[in-house]
Formats: structure tokens, C-alpha cells, sequence
């Protein structure tokens, strides 16, 4: 370590000879401009909790430096953090008897049509007190973590009343409390029908807009709005109504469209403009030229499709060609993807959806970033993003999506912090 002087750059941290996968553009091969941004034998720094430095060992020997901890990382890939940007992750109950169902070839329409599907985990969430769903979401949350999610998104939309609601959404905020993670809580009131509103759906929305969305604002438990915009959930008119009222509330929002028949869910969601659409296996050519005026993320949700055992892909090519972003994400919910792990989403995304593992990886930092509002913060290693990390002993992060079971991270760090192991 060298003297400090005036032109000395003071660091909490640093890595040596780290190789990154920045998802910086200047770092990416001029015939990949997709690609991951990788800088081999690289110098990673940290300071109060953003990334402060990123270059070659080359440059770096021509600085004057010191850190308080210097780490020797030969050897070893550093990724951001990774940002799930849409689950479910807070309900009660489970739903493995719909599993067993749909194997025997029932469809989800039709349980959801019979009282199954949301409303049965519904009547679950509203039976367990604060804690109970607690204790039952907190290992789920913690499985994403341990594999290096360091942003977690959690929507309600089992309460589907005000009380049960808000009680989701602080159960959201006790798990980013409890685990260091950065949650980001999306209030999800238009998610299906409450039994008790059977037959009076329109009353049900101007609720929601009335109602419960104002309390839930002025409460601060919710960072977005989502809704179900589907022919067994809710119209484009009272989804475009209850965005409205979000965004007078100063809530960005997000959709959940065209996943089971196309009801132009891309368009309106750009028509809104929503930070991302997400799953669009039926996404028309109108709405996903509308998305890509607007810049609307696609959300892209492999586990979902997966276990409803769709074969309606959704149109990859079309939105490569659009430049549409990509977000992965794993829907974490008990019914359509009760799955807790982000890799195997991204693995997912890769096997069925034909993306590429840069795609994947990106899909789940940089894109998924942007589908949260969160781009400038973070999803990139670049100076002055979160100090948010993923410390991988990798030969190559493709590994990551190409290889399931077998990865976790060596490290993860919080905002410049060592996170608890
Ligand atoms: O993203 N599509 C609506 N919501 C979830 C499913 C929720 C559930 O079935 O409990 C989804 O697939
Ligand atoms: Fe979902």
C-alpha cells in the first residue's frame, strides 16, 4: 500500500484481478454489443457503498491507491448483484393440489374459473397473521438471495382487500429489513376478483382505485402498481383506470400481459407508460411496436410458461429486433411458477426462450434494473452504481445459465457490505 497524499484514491475495497462482467457498454466487443462487458484481470474499487473505481491492472499501477481491504481475486467473476423484478413471494399456503390437477390436464382458466387459482391462495394469505406470513415467505426470499439476488421484487395480490393487502406489503418491507435485501413492493389490488365483490367487478375497481390505493400511498408501502390484465382478471379499461389513478398518485406502474390470449396488454402498458410489460406470449406486432416507442422492458417469465406447459413462445425475435429490452425474472407465485431461483430462470429463459446467456445475465442485472426505475442505481458495475455485488468462482458467467444446482456465489455484497452468509 502506498502513502496517502492528496491525489490518492482512499478505497474501502478493492479486488485484484477479478475478471467482471460489467454489463457496461464501453466494455463490450464492438461485433457484440449485447455482450456482457467483461474486463479480464480487472481492478474492481468500493467506496461508502458505490463502486468507485473500474479499470486494468495496468492503469491502476500508474495511480496512487490505497483500501482498507485489498483482495487477491484471481480467478474469480464479479457480476452485479442480481435483480429479480417480479415475484409473488408472499403468500400462504401452497397450491400443489392445482399441480396435481393440471398434470391430469386440467388448465389453469379452468381451475382459476372453479374458485382455484388466486383466490385459493387468497383465502390462505388473509387466514395467516403478519407473522405466520412471515415465517412462510422468508425462506423464499432467502433462497434468492443466497444465489446473489441483492434486488427483490414482491407484489401483494392474495389480500385483495385493503387490511389483507397492506398487511402483504409489510410483510414485504419486514423481509428487505430482515434480510439487507433491497425490496421493492408493488401494490398488485387488481391481481383477480375478491369472492365477496362475485358478480360486482366494477365496484371491485373503483375500490381499488378509491380505496384502497390512495391508503396504500400515504401508508408508503408500495414503490409501484401492477395489475392482471387478462379475460379471467381485469379489462384494458379498468386497468388503464386504475394506472391512471397510480400514476396521479406519483406510482410508476407495471403490467402483467397478454400471458393467456392477447388483449393488446403491450400496447396499453406503453400507452400508461409502464416500466415493463411482462410475460406477452400473446403480445401482438401493435403492442410490441408500441412498447418499443416507449421503451417499455419486456419481462420475460420462463417458469411460468414452464409449468403451465404453454407452447405459445413468446416473440424473442421480434423483440431482439424492436431492441426491446429483456428482463428474466422467475414470477415466484405458488400457482403458475413456484419456483425460488433466479438461475434456474435464467436457465430457463435460455432452454426454452432460445436466449442468449449474455441475454440471460443481462436480463436479470442491467434489464431488470430498468424494469424496476432503478438504472441509474445499479445493474452494472459502472463508478457511482450501488456497490451491489455477486462474487462467482467461475471459468465464465455463461456457466451461470448453462449449468443448474451448481452455483452460488463465494461472496455477496450489499451496498459496500459483506452480506451475511
Ligand atoms: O404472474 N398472472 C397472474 N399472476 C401470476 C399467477 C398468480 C397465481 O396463479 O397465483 C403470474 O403468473
Ligand atoms: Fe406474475
Amino acid at each position: 500500500m502506498k502513502a496517502v497524499t492528496a491525489k490518492t484514491h482512499a478505497w474501502d475495497r478493492v479486488w485484484l484481478g477479478a475478471n467482471l462482467a460489467t454489463g457496461a457498454p464501453a466494455y463490450n466487443d464492438r461485433h457484440a454489443p449485447a455482450g456482457l462487458g467483461e474486463l479480464r484481470d480487472a481492478v474492481l474499487a468500493i467506496k461508502d457503498g458505490r463502486v468507485a473505481w473500474v479499470g486494468s491492472r495496468q492503469q491502476l499501477d500508474s495511480m496512487q491507491w490505497a483500501a482498507t481491504n485489498v483482495t487477491l481475486a484471481e480467478g474469480l467473476w464479479i457480476t452485479p448483484g442480481l435483480i429479480e423484478c417480479h415475484t409473488h413471494l408472499v403468500y400462504g399456503g401452497d397450491r400443489s393440489n392445482e399441480f396435481a390437477a393440471r398434470l391430469r390436464g386440467a388448465t389453469y382458466e379452468e381451475i382459476s374459473r372453479a374458485g382455484g387459482g388466486i383466490v385459493a391462495t387468497m383465502r390462505a394469505t388473509r387466514a395467516a397473521s403478519e407473522d405466520r406470513l412471515l415465517d412462510q415467505s422468508l425462506p423464499r426470499a432467502m433462497a434468492l438471495a443466497a444465489e446473489g439476488v441483492t434486488t427483490l421484487e414482491i407484489k401483494s395480490g392474495y389480500g385483495l382487500d385493503l387490511d389483507n393487502e397492506m398487511k402483504m406489503l409489510r410483510v414485504a418491507q419486514r423481509i428487505g429489513e430482515l434480510t439487507g435485501l433491497t425490496v421493492i413492493k408493488t401494490f398488485l389490488g387488481a391481481h383477480a376478483l375478491p369472492p365477496e365483490f362475485a358478480g360486482r367487478q366494477e365496484d371491485y375497481v373503483r375500490h381499488v382505485c378509491n380505496d384502497m390505493l390512495p391508503a396504500v400511498a400515504a401508508a408508503k408501502l408500495a414503490d409501484a402498481v401492477d395489475a392482471f390484465c387478462e379475460r379471467i382478471a381485469f379489462t384494458q379499461e379498468q386497468t388503464r383506470r386504475i394506472f391512471d389513478r397510480a400514476r396521479e398518485l406519483g406510482l410508476p406502474v407495471r403490467l402483467h400481459a397478454d400471458q393467456l390470449s392477447d388483449g393488446s396488454g403491450g400496447e396499453l402498458a406503453a400507452d400508461c407508460g409502464a416500466l415493463s410489460a411482462d410475460h406477452l406470449e400473446h403480445a401482438s406486432e401493435r403492442s410490441l411496436q408500441r412498447m418499443a416507442e416507449r421503451g417499455v422492458v419486456a419481462g420475460l417469465l420462463p417458469g411460468a410458461f414452464y409449468y403451465l406447459r404453454e407452447t405459445q413462445l413468446p416473440p424473442i425475435a421480434r423483440l431482439r429486433e424492436l431492441n426491446i429490452p429483456l428482463a428474466v425474472s422467475t414470477d415466484c407465485n405458488p400457482g403458475t411458477s413456484p419456483i425460488a431461483s433466479l438461475l434456474t430462470a435464467m436457465n430457463m429463459a435460455c432452454v426454452m426462450f432460445r436466449l442468449t446467456a449474455a441475454e440471460s445475465l443481462r436480463g436479470v442485472t442491467v434489464n431488470a434494473a430498468r424494469a424496476l426505475g432503478l438504472a441509474k442505481d445499479r445493474g452494472t458495475l459502472e463508478v457511482g452504481a450501488r456497490a451491489d455485488l455477486a462474487i462467482w468462482r467461475l471459468r465464465h458467467p455463461e456457466q451461470l445459465c448453462a449449468e443448474v444446482g451448481v452455483h452460488r456465489p463465494v461472496e455477496i455484497v450489499l451496498a459496500g457490505k459483506r452480506a451475511r452468509s
